[in-house]
């Protein structure tokens, strides 16, 4: 029997480099070896964008073409929409009274998460909602509906698998031997780092180089990348490990970085040639994901089927544990 993998992102933007290299990279091997599900968390991305609709399910599409573009393939994993299998509700709703307000609190993502509102919104602590502290509970339900053996995420996540862990446990103890505890998959990936040197590429940092970039953009974002300040001519020497370009061309492994590499050093390269060699090499990197897309936007009754069936068939398995859950409860009739 192949172990389940579960795993989820939230449709809130389209996939940059980090998500690829940071993420779905590694899924794109792990379909190969496991039963894979693939989760587009649109309940989850509502807690933060609940009034927000339009650009929650406008991102289920974005997502979807996106994760197809990259080589998810649904004949071998199941590509599904959250918000579709009811069943994952009804067991946030079950395990809700496994967790307290106080563990919630406490939980080291939930925490940095609030924190990081508060220095958005202001200090009025209010503005985080029910359904937002919650949302470990619901992710608990995301990964147990498809008794998950396997989460792959990073480090951040690390606190929402052990609070899955515990609701498991708990519910075990209390209504009988049910469900699994899954263990975390963590990403051997480093983060991945933005255009102007921020240890995280991100959407709200404004420094990320997204999948669907177009020509015209990777080139704009790459000349604007930040080099080692120090180098101010085109012939001074200057430390490939102060670059952002030197970074990029090591992530998608420019088959004459040592070239690059000695060239920088010796002040034989100047940082306007090696950009360009970089858009080039960018560019050749994401041809090929452009040209799914294309396929994927000129053909969306694909995409639209794609989704159908993957959330068919998620539904068929989040019902057996369904069937469990509330036979263990007692609340079946
Ligand atoms: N919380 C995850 C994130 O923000 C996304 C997610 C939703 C997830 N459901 C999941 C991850 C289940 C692993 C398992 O990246």
């Amino acid at each position: 029997m192949k172990k389940t993998i579960l795993t989820g992102i939230r449709p809130t933007g389209n996939l940059h480099l980090g998500h690829y290299f940071g993420a779905v990279k590694n899924w794109l091997k792990l379909q190969n070896e496991y039963e894979t599900n693939i989760e587009i968390a649109d309940v989850q991305a509502l807690t933060d964008n609940f009034d927000n609709p339009s650009k929650v399910r406008k991102n289920v599409y974005e997502l979807a073409i996106d994760l197809l573009s990259c080589g998810i393939n649904p004949e071998k994993a199941t590509l599904y929409i959250q918000s579709q299998i009811s069943e994952i509700a009804e067991l946030t709703v079950f395990y809700s009274n496994l967790v307290t307000m106080a563990r919630l609190y406490r939980n080291p993502t939930v925490k940095s998460e609030i924190t990081q509102k508060k220095a958005l919104f202001g200090n009025s602590g209010e503005s985080v909602t029910y359904g937002f502290v919650g949302y470990p509970v619901s992710q608990a339900a995301d990964i147990t509906a498809f008794n998950g053996d396997l989460i792959p995420v990073g480090e951040d996540q690390l606190p929402l698998i052990e609070q899955c862990r515990e609701i498991v446990r708990k519910f075990n103890n209390i209504y009988g031997e049910t469900l699994k505890e899954p263990d975390a998959l963590l990403s051997t990936s480093p983060r991945i780092k933005g255009l102007d040197g921020n240890e995280k590429m991100g959407k709200s940092l404004g420094n990320a180089i997204y999948l669907c970039d177009n020509e015209e953009t990777i080139s704009k974002k790459i000349m604007s990348a930040v080099t080692d300040t120090n180098k101010i001519r085109k012939d001074d020497p200057a430390e490939p490990e102060k670059c952002m370009v030197f970074y990029y061309h090591k992530l998608i492994e420019n088959p004459n970085l040592d070239t690059v590499c000695s060239e920088c050093k010796k002040g034989a390269r100047g940082c306007v040639s090696c950009k360009k060699e970089l858009i080039n090499n960018m560019n050749k990197f994401l041809e090929p994901i452009r040209e799914k897309r294309k396929y994927y936007e000129k053909n969306p009754e694909i995409v639209e089927s794609i989704l159908k069936k993957g959330t068919e068939e998620a539904k068929q398995k989040a019902k057996v544990t369904m069937k469990k859950v509330k036979k263990a409860m007692m609340i079946e009739y």
